[in-house]
């Protein structure tokens, strides 16, 4: 018994004044209330124990935490790294995919020149007979026939220099292609520039591959006022969704048999005033898009084509632009009958 409760006995067991009977009930309810006692300090131990138990396994716990914490941490560090990589291999592929383009261009381009050097070289061939004849005519001193061949030289002459400037035209619309965009506006005249890009897409793809065929069409609407934009960037926008329609007839061709061969390639390239906005379409009478992909041909790297073939960037680029000139492209679109890109730029 405890100790104090054991003094209290002791001490109420001697005095005579209380009964027996008495003392018999204080002795009881000592005895239970040291009970109580005993039972309550095995409590009190056991709780301590839990409570030790506890902070023991919160440590562990809150060590464990960190640890996790420390793991997100590295985590999120190596992602970080991986996005940035990401970012800049996506920056090199729109570099490249740029310089592609340039590449397609440059068949094209190589085709566009020869035109006019041919006219140059061969007037300026004629010219040194005319020239010679000249100088006979000179020393017979026929003034009539004089006149007549010095005419036809000057008539040459404004040829060569046409056919010079054109060839100048197309060396400088290749440079500002090439030309990193500064993203300067400036007023064009879409026609021409829908013209030139059709042409030397067309030229391109006919010089990588010879046995490539398409009848090209274009309505361009002479009333189109000249917009502001940024050509090249137009440019590229126009160059992919002509080579795409392009790549889509030609496509659907090889995989005809002989039986259809009356199929024709078509692709149909117009602009049209809508007095707010001008609108530009290529259409093409291909295979059409399928419902299932079409929500997917605008995503980065999105592509059909054989690995090696295209980048996927395409649309997404031709997307990214025309939006940046607060424009909209729109897609309709029938499967085996072909599809329409249209852009709309506002004025
Ligand atoms: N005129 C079209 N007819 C049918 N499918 C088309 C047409 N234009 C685009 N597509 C589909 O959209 C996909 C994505 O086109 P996008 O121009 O973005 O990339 P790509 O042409 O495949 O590659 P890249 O432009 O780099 O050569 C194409 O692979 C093709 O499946
Ligand atoms: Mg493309």
């Amino acid at each position: 018994m405890n100790q104090h409760l054991q003094n209290i006995l002791d001490i109420l067991q001697q005095i005579e004044s209380i009964s027996d009977d008495q003392k018999a009930l204080i002795n009881k309810s000592l005895k239970d209330a040291d009970k109580e006692l005993v039972i309550l300090a095995f409590k009190l131990d056991r709780t301590e124990k839990v409570k030790r138990t506890t902070a023991i396994l919160l440590e562990e716990t809150i060590e464990e935490l960190e640890q996790k914490r420390k793991a997100i941490e590295e985590t999120n560090t190596a992602l970080t790294k991986s996005l940035n990589e990401l970012k800049a291999a996506q920056a090199q592929l729109i570099q490249s995919e740029k310089m592609a383009s340039l590449g397609e261009l440059t068949a094209g381009i190589a085709h566009e020149i020869q035109n006019p050097l041919n006219f140059v070289n061969n007037f300026s061939e004629v010219n040194v007979e005319l020239i010679a004849e000249l100088k006979e005519e000179l020393e017979a001193g026929n003034l009539e026939d004089i006149k007549a061949i010095a005419d036809d030289i000057a008539i040459n002459e404004e040829k060569i220099l046409q056919h010079g400037k054109r060839a100048d035209a197309i060396v400088k619309g290749m440079l500002q292609h090439s030309r990193s965009s500064n993203g300067q506006k400036e007023l064009t005249d879409i026609n021409v520039l829908c013209d030139e890009y059709l042409r030397l897409a067309f030229h391109g793809i006919r010089a990588k591959d010879n046995s490539f065929n398409a009848d090209f069409k274009t309505e361009f609407d002479a009333s189109l006022p000249e917009i502001n934009i940024v050509p090249q960037d137009i440019g590229r926008v126009l160059l992919n969704l002509i080579n795409n329609a392009f790549y889509a007839v030609a496509e659907k061709q090889r995989n005809l048999s002989d039986l259809d061969s009356n199929y024709e390639p078509t692709v149909i390239f117009s602009t049209k005033s809508l007095g707010e906005s001008i609108e530009v379409s290529v259409k093409d009478n291909a295979n059409g898009i399928p419902e299932e992909i079409k929500n997917k041909i605008f995503q980065p790297f999105f592509t059909t084509k054989p690995t090696g073939e295209g980048t996927g960037l395409g649309l997404s680029l031709a997307y990214d632009i025309v939006k940046a000139h607060g424009g909209e492209i729109k897609i309709e679109t029938k499967e085996n009958e072909g599809t329409t890109f249209i852009i709309q730029l506002p004025i």
